[in-house]
């Protein structure tokens, strides 16, 4: 039987060797896990440390504690660089997560993109600022409406030549018994539903979109706003609407213009006029843009035909009233100086980012 011959020299020389490797490895350890390994590896059950007593019993009895108590303080040190390096490793992984997070308020922000309304909208909204300064409140009405308020409420039976006027868009789809479902032609037929929902006096303003089946051109569009004017009272007359528009073209083109009214015809209105204002570019001298009359045509209107206010549930002998609609989009061209009302529809940045 041969002894593992062995001093107590050689064992601490090992002891000494594997404390300084573990403490390299800790050093080198780059997160916990590494970490935890380097620490099994030394320090463990079967780690290297513990292994080396098993050169124990081979040593010389008088040698066998110092062995221990050398063990002990390689122990003691690889611990101690084990939890040291534990708790820099934790606060390097602060540092990281802190820097990932970090905002540099010093950096300029990216620019958010900003909307605006479209000329049409805008136009509509501002149109209703000044008609609300009058005491008018919004009404909206449907974009899919039947024929009975389209037309035949409004003075317009079947095969009237009126219809002519309008070129419609009917819709295909089931309808009750003689009826039919277009889109609007225009928005009166919403004076039809204020009047059957409210008693004079009535003072509303329709705004809405609405369709005729055109021919596309540059001052022809097939999908186009109205704003529908209504006011309904005992002994409303023709000169309240005059009044009251030539307040509007005051407060829409920023100072009074001259104003006229010229015949003109709706089934629905009795008499019918046509409102113009002096040219808004030539101030009456005659260019191409009012066709050299001097007058631009803003809008239609009259007063409330009494068919109509029948219709609408009043008795035309107590109550009378008056009726306009203009095209938002043809008074934006007015204003803006534009030339096609295409470009309303377009959706061309170009064109809709002049409006902010
Ligand atoms: N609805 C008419 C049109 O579309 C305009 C109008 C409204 C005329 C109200 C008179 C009164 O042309």
């Amino acid at each position: 039987m041969t002894t593992e011959r062995i001093d107590l020299d050689s064992v601490a020389a090992q002891l000494a060797e594997l404390r300084d490797r573990a403490l390299l490895e800790i050093a080198d350890a780059v997160d916990p896990t590494a970490l935890d390994r380097v620490e099994t590896a030394y320090l463990g059950k079967k780690g290297s440390i513990k292994s080396l007593l098993r050169h124990m019993p081979a040593l010389p009895a008088e040698d066998r504690p110092r062995l221990g108590s050398a063990a002990n303080a390689a122990q003691d040190a690889v611990d101690a660089a084990v939890s040291e390096r534990r708790v820099r490793l934790e606060s390097l992984a602060l540092e990281v997560r802190l820097a990932q997070e970090a905002t540099d308020a010093t950096l300029p922000g990216r620019p958010l993109p900003r909307g605006s309304l479209h000329p049409s909208l805008e136009i509509n909204r501002e149109i209703a600022r000044i008609f609300g300064q009058f005491g008018f409140t919004v009404y909206e009405g449907p974009e899919v409406e039947t024929d009975e308020l389209n037309f035949q409420a409004l003075n317009i039976p079947d095969d009237h030549p009126a219809r002519d006027l309008w070129d419609t868009m009917y819709v295909a789809n089931e309808a009750p018994e003689g009826q039919r479902y277009l889109l609007r032609t225009h928005t009166s037929p919403t004076q039809i539903r204020v009047m059957e929902q409210q008693k004079p006096p009535i003072r509303a303003l329709m705004p809405g979109r609405c369709f005729r089946y055109e021919a596309v051109d540059a001052s022809h569009q097939f999908e186009f706003f109205q704003v529908e004017g209504l006011m309904i009272d005992e002994g409303t007359t023709l000169a309240h609407l005059r009044g009251l528009l030539d307040q509007f073209v005051a407060a829409l083109f920023g100072s009074p213009r001259p104003t006229r009214f010229r015949p003109g015809y709706y089934p629905f209105t009795e008499p019918s006029v046509a409102f113009d204002v002096q040219c808004l570019i030539c101030d009456g001298a005659g260019c191409p843009a009012c066709g050299r009359s001097g007058w631009m045509t803003i809008l239609g209107a009259g007063m409330v035909h009494p068919n109509v206010l029948a219709r609408g549930g009043l008795d035309p002998e107590r109550y009378q009233g008056f009726a306009f609609g203009m095209g938002p989009e043809r008074i934006a061209m007015l204003r803006h100086d534009i030339h096609d009302i295409r470009t309303f529809l377009d959706n061309d940045l170009r064109f809709l980012e002049q409006f902010r």
